[in-house]
């Protein structure tokens, strides 16, 4: 695990940033793992940015997000497939066949959690999983449990997940489940990207980085994986 300190969420997003562009330039038709938040948010600006100032075409790409909320319409301005389109798609030459995300509005979560898991695999696997923290340490939806997650599954979130994420819904309640690549499968990843900005997040860092390896902190699995790097604002490194 390799720990970046930066001043402020934009300079993480720069660096982010060129991280994944010379992806693209150099491996035009990677796989890329995504996430959705307010952590990725300066990434996916400067993505936007790199790839017009440096003409670095998409179109070869293919992406794969993270999770989805259940029982919420693909068009609702709460979806992460609403927010991934507003926030980095549209400014981009991406082609909308090679967008993907779990649906959460399947009828048999099991089947669509399969279909899912088999995309990726066909697709040879993700070369760069973008990742958030959550205040309880949770990454994607894999929220803390007894053990540690395989393939992507219907998961039921936690009162502090919600907590953090209800400020979103204004007008419709927020989902209670959602659909999720599972841990095993984030660790499949080639290369994995962590971002974590603000006090809040401090603790989880803390104990990602420093405690012990245990599915009742989800994101201390990434200590196992040997290719991290972790991005963070001063706040959220301040515990360690
Ligand atoms: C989002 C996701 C979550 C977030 C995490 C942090 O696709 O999988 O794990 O990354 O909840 O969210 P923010 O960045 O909003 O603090």
């Amino acid at each position: 695990m390799k720990v970046n300190i930066f001043k402020t969420a934009e300079e993480i997003g720069v660096a982010v940033a060129r991280i994944f562009v010379d992806e693209v330039k150099n491996n035009p038709n990677c796989v890329l793992g995504l996430a959705t938040g307010a952590s990725p948010i300066p990434t996916y600006d400067n993505i936007k940015k790199l790839h017009k100032e440096e003409n670095v075409s998409f179109k070869g790409v293919k992406t794969y997000n993270l999770d989805e909320y259940c029982d919420l319409p693909k068009s609702d301005k709460n979806s992460y497939y609403t927010f991934m389109h507003e926030q980095l798609f549209n400014g981009l030459d991406i082609l909308e066949e090679n967008v993907h995300f779990l649906d959460g509005n399947a009828v048999d979560s099991e089947a669509e959690c399969k279909r899912y898991d088999n995309e990726i695999n066909e697709a040879g696997g993700i070369d760069i999983q973008l990742l958030g923290i959550g205040n309880n340490a949770h990454i994607g939806f894999n929220e803390p449990a007894e053990s540690f997650t395989d393939g992507s599954f219907k998961v039921k979130l936690t009162d502090s997940t919600i907590e953090a994420n209800k400020i979103y819904f204004d007008e419709n309640p927020m989902p209670h489940y959602a659909l999720t690549m599972g841990v095993k499968q984030i660790m499949a990843a080639k290369k994995i990207i962590l971002i974590a900005t603000g006090p809040k997040k401090a603790e989880a860092i803390k104990n990602m980085v420093k405690g012990e390896v245990t599915p009742l902190v989800p994101a201390s699995v990434l200590q196992e994986h040997d290719d991290v790097l972790i991005f963070l604002d001063e706040a959220a490194a301040s515990l360690l």
